[in-house]
């Protein structure tokens, strides 16, 4: 392919979320929004795509990586203002500029990859992502000239009662010729509603000049959401968790309830395991094969389950590695601990991990077994083979030797196994 040059917009407010995060930094199934769009500027093999920032930039970019090209738009004028921004740092760049908005995070590679095809090899000046919505409220419309050619885009705002029949839309989603998109740019005026300068505006502005203006419909419309509100964000996390449990199923992992079942992005589970419903497992979690968890069950950041693991319903576990062939099957809490092979984990166990803004492990070694409602006051050690009484406390800084049982209120040692 010819050389292409990839644009990322994520520099506006995003007043509509009415949120104190940035929008782009608003999370779906635990993972930024952006961080979807990079994704698929990398896998469309786009070496340096240029980000434009600009609104809490220096928060935004921090969740960068070092080596990305980030552009700073001083005012927030405007869709176009951000692009004209974005080229400076192109410095003269020949050829295909793709732009993608980082509010438009469920995008798939192939409805990109088809978009470049046709646009290169029609020898297109722009061309346009669209959709056929039956809502299309909020969104752009296509207008079309008496030999249905695109001769512009109306924003929602901008549009009348006519125009908000239109059902076709723009996805933002543009790719032109470098010298075209410079030389329209430079037309665009802020004559409309909110005052800006609208990328949108180019396409009129080309189609004037007679340069060839053209658009590829994308056929999951589900790709094209964007967005600006809060319900949005919703609508498009619940897609991004079907993608998500479909795979998971794909691979081998069985998914009782996938409607109620919240794997984040990038969370790692073995074949054969079973997810039972209601469970939230966060990101970076990684389960190994044959487990079973849930239902009830949240898995939070730092867990890791190797094979073989039980862990039943109403628990929580944060921070802790647990080998394999170990069961807790009823609420519980384990928080930064350490479990061993084998071990069994009575119903209602809590280590008591958070001392005065501290943390501390709780260590317990193969073939333990721990009473019902026992309570670690970390840090404690528990040995190989030891046992806890139902309704044991163990404190702080305790050490139960191997083959050990321990009772009571502080407890104590009983016997040796
Ligand atoms: C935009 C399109 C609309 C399209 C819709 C698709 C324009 C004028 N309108 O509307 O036709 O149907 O997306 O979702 O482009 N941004 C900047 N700098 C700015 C303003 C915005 O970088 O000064 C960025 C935002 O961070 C966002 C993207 O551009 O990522 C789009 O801006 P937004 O305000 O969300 O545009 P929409 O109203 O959704
Ligand atoms: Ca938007």
């Amino acid at each position: 392919m010819k050389k292409i040059a990839c644009i990322i917009l994520a520099a506006g407010k995003g007043e509509r979320m009415k949120s104190d995060t940035p929008k782009v930094l608003h999370p779906l199934c635990g993972r930024p929004m952006l961080e979807y769009v990079f994704e698929l500027a990398k896998d469309l093999k786009i070496k340096k795509p240029v980000t434009v920032l600009g609104h809490r930039h220096q928060e935004v970019r921090k969740s960068l990586s070092p080596g990305e090209k980030v552009v700073i738009q001083k005012r927030l004028a405007g869709t176009a203002d951000a692009v004209k921004c974005a080229l400076s740092a192109l410095k003269g760049f020949k050829g295909t500029v793709l732009v993608l908005y980082a509010d438009i995070p469920l995008l798939r590679k192939d409805s990109i990859d088809k978009l470049l095809k046709y646009h290169i090899e029609n020898n297109v000046d722009a061309t346009i992502l669209t959709a056929q919505l039956d809502k299309p409220s909020g969104y752009g419309r296509i207008l079309r000239d008496k030999y249905s050619s695109v001769l512009g885009i109306v924003e929602e705002k901008d549009a009348d009662d006519f125009q908000k029949d239109i059902k076709e839309i723009n996805t933002g989603i543009i790719c032109f010729k470098s010298e075209s998109l410079s030389e329209g740019l430079k037309y665009i005026r802020p004559n409309n509603r909110k005052k800006e300068y609208y990328l949108t505006d180019i396409i009129s502005i080309l189609y004037k000049k007679g340069k060839l203006i053209d658009s590829v419909r994308i056929s999951d419309t589900d790709e094209a959401l964007g967005i600006n509100s809060r319900s949005e964000l919703a609508k498009a996390n619940a897609l991004m968790q079907k993608r998500i449990n479909e795979d998971f199923m794909q691979k081998g992992i069985t998914i009782v309830d996938p409607d109620s079942t919240f794997i984040s992005y990038g969370v790692k589970i073995g074949r054969n395991t079973t997810i039972y419903p209601f469970t939230v497992i966060e990101r970076g979690v990684k389960i190994g094969k044959r487990c079973f968890v849930g239902p009830f069950a949240h898995l939070r950041e730092g867990t890791e389950l190797k094979d073989d693991v039980t862990l039943g319903n109403f628990l929580e576990v944060v921070r802790s590695k647990i080998s394999s062939k170990t069961i807790a099957k009823h609420f519980c809490y384990l928080g930064d601990s350490r479990i061993g092979q084998n071990v069994n984990i009575g119903a209602g166990t809590v280590t008591a991990n958070f001392d005065r803004g501290k943390k501390s492990i709780t260590e317990i070694k193969d073939r333990a077994n721990i009473g019902s409602d026992t309570i670690f006051v970390a840090p404690v050690k528990i040995g190989k083979g030891a046992i806890t009484g139902a309704g044991s406390v163990v404190t702080k800084h305790t050490k139960v030797k191997d083959w050990t049982a321990v009772a009571g209120v502080p407890a104590r040692v009983l016997k040796k196994r």
